[in-house]
């Protein structure tokens, strides 16, 4: 199914981006067995990479240079490819999001894709291998799972809110996201970690939690979860009127994302390390 070169809209990126990410999580989850003997580790002692994780990213970009040869990529394990010109496409990879999880066989890891044309995520596709659950969104044209349009939690209190989040690796940095969680606690219904970063962004944006946020995420972390659960109509942005990045990204429903947003700055939870 060749896609005509240099066709760039977001239905057709998105097109492209479902089919390498099958294609991707057919091999993670066929190589499971054999990658998780090769394991080797990245920031910490704990933040491990597969050789299924380098594997599936080099699966990818072969795919993505054979059909978008022009189109630049950043992927997690191998960083980013040329500058991409005013206009290009570059694609935002996370070959397994959530590693710990597939080293210890918990069926809560992704394959995340995402197309980005200057600076802005227009398509994106997260699948999880072991349940086949895929959550695809373009720019203005929706967020979806397995045709159901998603519109994400109506829950408006803070107080009965279902709060996803996710921890580092660095240990400095883990002992002020854990001062912030405690104290959240006290606050909303409860708190979950599952372990991928992307598919809490999806959980959000299908209303499965209320809300989600974590300090310290990389680009290909939340760019294709991120647009799922903007398009399911969610808030997605850092504090203080700042973009989702590094320092934060909260996804949370409009009237969650106000409370939540402003325990979030008193809690100083995108300070420490
Ligand atoms: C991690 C996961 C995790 C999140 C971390 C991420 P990785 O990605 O998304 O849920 O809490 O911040 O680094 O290392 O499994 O690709």
């Amino acid at each position: 199914m060749a896609v005509e070169p240099g066709t760039s809209t977001p239905d057709t990126l998105l097109e492209i981006a479902v089919r390498i990410a099958r294609e991707a999580a057919a091999t993670a989850r066929r190589t499971r067995a054999e990658a998780i003997t090769d394991v080797q580790t990245k920031s910490t002692d704990t933040d491990v990479v597969t050789a299924a994780d380098r594997a599936v990213e080099r699966q990818v970009v072969a795919a993505l240079a054979a059909e978008r040869p022009a189109d630049g990529v950043l992927g997690e394990e191998y960083g980013d490819s040329a500058e991409t010109a005013a206009g290009a496409v570059r694609w935002i990879l996370d070959p397994i999001d959530g590693t710990v999880n597939y080293l210890y066989g918990l069926p809560q890891y992704a394959v995340s894709l995402a197309a980005e044309v200057d600076g802005v995520v227009v398509a994106g596709v997260v699948l999880n291998p072991v349940t086949g659950d895929e959550w695809t969104a373009t720019l203005g044209g929706g967020a979806w799972r397995g045709g159901r349009r998603l519109t994400g939690s109506l829950r408006t209190t803070l107080d009965q809110t279902l709060l996803a989040t996710g921890f580092g690796y660095d240990r400095a940095r883990r002992a002020h996201q854990g001062a912030v969680v405690a104290e959240l606690l006290t606050r909303v219904r409860d708190i979950r970690r599952f372990g991928a970063a992307s598919i809490d962004l999806c959980l959000a944006a299908e209303g499965s939690v209320d809300a989600y946020f974590e300090k310290g995420l990389n680009p290909w972390d939340h760019a294709a979860g991120g647009l799922v659960a903007t398009e399911a109509g969610l808030l997605v942005s850092g504090l203080d009127g700042a973009p989702a990045g590094p320092d934060m990204v909260v996804a949370a429903p409009p009237a969650i994302f106000g409370p939540l947003h402003d325990a979030l700055v008193e809690l100083d939870a995108a300070g420490g390390p």
